[in-house]
C-alpha cells in the first residue's frame, strides 16, 4: 500500500485525493495533507477515510512514500529537493519550480527515488523525448488562453488585461522568462523545456483574446529527426480557469501508472 501525501489542496490536490479514494484505494492511501491555508487541508481531510494528518511539508514528506505537489512554483522546487533528501518519490505539478533545479531529476535517480512530471496540458512530449537523443534545432510553444486564464499574472502588474479587445500577442520570449512572468499559467513551458532543449532555448508565445474559450497549446519541434506539430485544445477546469482539465487528468494518469 503506497502512502501518499498531498501538498496543495486546491483544484488538482482535491481531484487527486478523490481519485485515490474512488479508484486506487486498494493500492494507495492518503496519509497526510498540507496547504498554506490550513482550512483547505482540514476540509479535504474531512472527506477522506481514514482521515489523513493535516501537517507541514517536512512531516508530510517523512510520512509518505510518494509526495504530490499541487501548490505552486514558489514551493515545488523545495518540495522536490526535500523529497530527494529523504529518498521519497515526488510527483511535481508546478514544473516551473524545477527549472532552477533541473539536476535534481538525475540526483533522484542516483539515490533510488523518482521525480515524476505529468505531461500536463500538452501532448507531444513522448516525441520530443525521443527526438532529444538526436540534434534538435528548435522548440516553440504557442499558447492561447482566454483573458481569465491569464489574470493575476505578475506580467500584467502595470497593464489592465481587461482592456484587450482583440486577439493579441502578449508575450514572446523564452521559457525561463515565461515561467517567471506567468508562474501559475504556463507550467507547460517548463514541462516542455525539461523534456527538450532547456528553458533558455525553448521559445514561448502567449496570445489572448476575449473570444477564446479554451486553453490551446501548439508545440512545434524541428530537429534531425524531422518535425513535430502537436496542438491541444483544452477545456479549462471549472474550479480554476488557469488549470486545464487535461492537466488534472495527466496527474491522475501518472499516479495510476506509479501505483
Ligand atoms: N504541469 C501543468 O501542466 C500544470 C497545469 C495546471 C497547474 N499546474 C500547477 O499546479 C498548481 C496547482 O494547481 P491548481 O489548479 O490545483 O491550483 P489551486 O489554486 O486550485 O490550488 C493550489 C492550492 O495550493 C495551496 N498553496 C499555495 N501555496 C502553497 C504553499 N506554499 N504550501 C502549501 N499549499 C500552498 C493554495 O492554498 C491552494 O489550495 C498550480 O499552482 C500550478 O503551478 C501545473
Amino acid at each position: 500500500m503506497k502512502k501518499i501525501g498531498i501538498i496543495g489542496c486546491g483544484t488538482i490536490g482535491t481531484a487527486v485525493a478523490e481519485f485515490i479514494q474512488k479508484r486506487l484505494k486498494a493500492r494507495a492511501r492518503i496519509v497526510a495533507l498540507c496547504d498554506i491555508d490550513p482550512k483547505k487541508a482540514e476540509y479535504l481531510a474531512g472527506k477522506i477515510r481514514p482521515r489523513p494528518a493535516v501537517t507541514v511539508i517536512d512531516s508530510l514528506i517523512k510520512r509518505s512514500d510518494l509526495v504530490i505537489e499541487a501548490a505552486g512554483m514558489k514551493v515545488s522546487g523545495l518540495v522536490a529537493k526535500k523529497a530527494v533528501l529523504h529518498k521519497k518519490d515526488a510527483l511535481i505539478m508546478s514544473t516551473g519550480g524545477l527549472l532552477k533545479n533541473a539536476g535534481l531529476i538525475r540526483k533522484a535517480r542516483a539515490k533510488g527515488c523518482n521525480i515524476y512530471i505529468p505531461s500536463g496540458a500538452i501532448c507531444g512530449l513522448d516525441g520530443l523525448n525521443a527526438a532529444s537523443i538526436g540534434r534538435i534545432k528548435k522548440v516553440t510553444l504557442t499558447t492561447r488562453k482566454p483573458i481569465r486564464g491569464l489574470k493575476g499574472a505578475p506580467y500584467f502588474k502595470n497593464r489592465d488585461i481587461d482592456k484587450i479587445k482583440k486577439e493579441t500577442l502578449v508575450f514572446s520570449g523564452n521559457a525561463e522568462d515565461a515561467v517567471r512572468h506567468f508562474p501559475k499559467n504556463i507550467n507547460v513551458a517548463a514541462t516542455l523545456s525539461l523534456s527538450g532543449i532547456g528553458p533558455r532555448r525553448t521559445k514561448v508565445r502567449i496570445i489572448t483574446s476575449p473570444r477564446y474559450t479554451r486553453n490551446t497549446h501548439e508545440v512545434e519541434v524541428e530537429g534531425e529527426f524531422g518535425s513535430i506539430f502537436a496542438r491541444t485544445e483544452n477545456v479549462p477546469s471549472r474550479e480554476n480557469p488557469k488549470t486545464s482539465q487535461l492537466a488534472i487528468f495527466s496527474a491522475l494518469a501518472k499516479l495510476k501508472e506509479i501505483v
